[in-house]
């Protein structure tokens, strides 16, 4: 029989944290002008607003197995996780110059990806996804302690393109807003492409967050195909809300969105953290996005991590098991 240690119980969510507005007279928050590493620390107290989902479905419930992944969880239905405060710091880092520039990839799947940067290049990013409250939510969500799988893909971002193609992206402003009242959408050779097509991913767990105004928004969802060919389709009412998913094993898409100037998603996976649960991860799709002498060499650390801690835990079980064992030869 397998140790009771193999299943963690599943978190409860915590109560909703309320964030509190910007303060209207700094410029900086207000300030479309900015573009570059965040000059704002990550504060929960700021750049959160959870509210907790409405609904969350096991992977049985989705009609697959459940053993199919580390867990039986499948998805939660969209909830709040950032506040606009939080939405603009991501924005500031991921629209600058440098990321456009040096951080842009695309293949058959995706036709604009931001990804990659560095915790110097992007520093808000890297503090939102690391953080232990983002990280607390989304262990609640997932149902069990999760860790940040890989560096080089904190903040993976999928961008739509319009008739700007991939050198319009300059062009999208700081601040998210809604197309205004008339606007006319422009037909554009990415019309029929989805924004990233069907797959499923190389990391067991992966947060989706909506970074663009939905006001106006029309379609945008992340789609999940189920077993039985229906398709389930999520999308969150408001800015900074996000799904999250175990999305190794559920086939998935982003959506292309219309009535909407733009629909940028940022993403971050995560594996489990208890080192008796299975880590699913790989890099396959991440080979053809990457530079490779930055991934590999981050892939194989973590690697040797996830071995080291397999291999301490193990240690700890048979060295326990051993004592047990002599407990027991000793008083029979
Ligand atoms: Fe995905």
């Amino acid at each position: 029989m397998a140790p009771s240690i193999l299943v963690q119980p599943p978190v409860e969510p915590s109560t909703t944290t309320a964030a509190p507005a910007p303060p209207a007279n700094d410029d900086y928050y207000l300030s479309n002008a900015y573009r570059g590493p965040s000059k704002v620390k990550f504060d929960p107290s700021i750049h959160l607003s959870f509210t907790p989902w409405q609904g969350r479905y096991t992977l049985s419930d989705l009609g697959l197995p459940a053993s199919a992944g580390a867990n039986d969880f499948g998805t939660t239905e969209p909830f709040q996780l950032a506040s606009p405060a939080a939405v603009l710091e991501l924005r500031r880092e991921l629209l600058q110059e440098s990321t456009l520039k040096k951080r842009l990839h695309w293949w058959h799947r995706s036709p604009a990806c931001l990804r990659g940067y560095t915790a110097a290049e992007a520093p808000f990013i890297h503090q939102f996804w690391t953080s232990p409250e983002v990280i607390e939510i989304v262990s609640e969500a997932a149902g069990i302690q999760l860790e940040v799988c890989l560096p080089y893909e904190i903040g993976h971002t999928n961008v739509q393109l319009g008739p700007g193609g991939r050198a319009g992206l300059k062009d999208l402003p700081v601040t998210p807003a809604p197309v205004p009242p008339g606007w006319q959408e422009r037909r554009s050779d990415y019309d029929d492409v989805n924004v990233d097509d069907w797959h499923v991913d190389s990391f067991p767990y992966t947060c989706v967050l909506m970074l663009s105004n939905t006001d106006r928004m029309v379609g945008g969802e992340t789609a999940l195909r189920l077993p039985g060919g229906e398709i389930r389709k999520l999308r969150g009412p408001t800015t900074g809300s996000c799904v999250m998913m175990q999305g190794r094993h559920m086939p998935h898409a982003a959506l292309r969105a219309w009535n909407t100037g733009e629909r940028i998603t940022m993403t971050c996976p995560y594996r489990p953290k208890h080192p008796a649960l299975r880590d699913d991860t790989e890099i396959t799709n991440s080979l053809q996005l990457s530079y490779l002498n930055e991934l590999f060499g981050q892939f194989a650390l973590e690697r040797f991590r996830v071995l080291q801690k397999k291999s301490e835990y193990m240690i700890g079980e048979l060295e326990n098991g051993k004592k047990e064992a002599w407990h027991w030869i000793r008083w029979e």
